[in-house]
């Protein structure tokens, strides 16, 4: 149960819950994988964490609601294309409910077809190949946790954002990590 605020109702309060989880801004990826018939569906996802590396684990969280919910009860498998600036407009195509399925819906996409896995973006920031080994009820949404089967990224790009309802590119650092590796931009700027 929410807890509300005096005098608020519960949908005030969802509507409210909402607008906290926009205010995380994420990244955003294309989740593909092969449904009954060999043809592939494609849904716009921001829900994706790498989870573990020993074993090598992500999570999707779908809608109970999504088609995608179903067809990955299905498969057991899917990818994940992880989108780069500028491609918000596949961002909207794939989150546009009752839009088609199969390989009609990715024309005009530039695609590796890779038979029997599930489809990628070619120029895709990052992608990874998973097996769903646990589907995790929660509450409206399901949580696939799948092991990561195979993986590859391209060094340079930037990736696309999704904050408040909008779509947005990155902003610059505001401060180096004490883990990562200083770089020589680093040392010039003023923290
Ligand atoms: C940026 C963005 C991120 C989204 N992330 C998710 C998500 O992680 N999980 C989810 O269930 N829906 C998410 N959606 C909504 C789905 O893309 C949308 O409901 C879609 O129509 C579902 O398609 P399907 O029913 O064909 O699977 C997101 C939408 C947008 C625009």
């Amino acid at each position: 149960m929410i807890e509300q605020a005096a005098g608020e109702n519960e949908d005030d309060a969802r509507r409210d819950l909402r607008g906290v989880a926009g205010q995380i801004a994420g990244g955003v990826a294309l989740v593909t994988t092969i449904a009954e018939g060999g043809e592939p569906h494609a849904t716009t996802a921001s829900a994706f964490l790498t989870v573990s590396s020993d074993p090598p684990l992500v999570a999707v969280f779908f809608a109970n609601a999504t088609r995608m919910h179903a067809f990955l009860r299905e498969s057991g498998s899917f990818s994940v294309s992880v989108l780069r600036r500028g491609q918000h407009e596949i961002a909207r195509r794939f989150a546009r409910p009752g839009r088609p399925t199969g390989w009609i819906a990715l024309s005009g996409l530039s695609i590796v077809h890779r038979d029997p896995r599930p489809p990628i973006l070619a120029d895709a920031l990052a992608w990874l190949d998973c097996s769903v080994v646990q589907l995790v009820p929660m509450g409206d949404h399901g949580c696939f946790v799948a092991e990561v089967l195979a993986f590859d990224r391209v060094p340079e790009g930037e990736p696309l954002l999704y904050y408040r309802g909008r779509f947005h590119t990155l902003g610059g650092p505001a401060a180096p990590a004490s883990w990562a590796p200083l770089e020589r931009s680093d040392l010039a700027a003023e923290w």
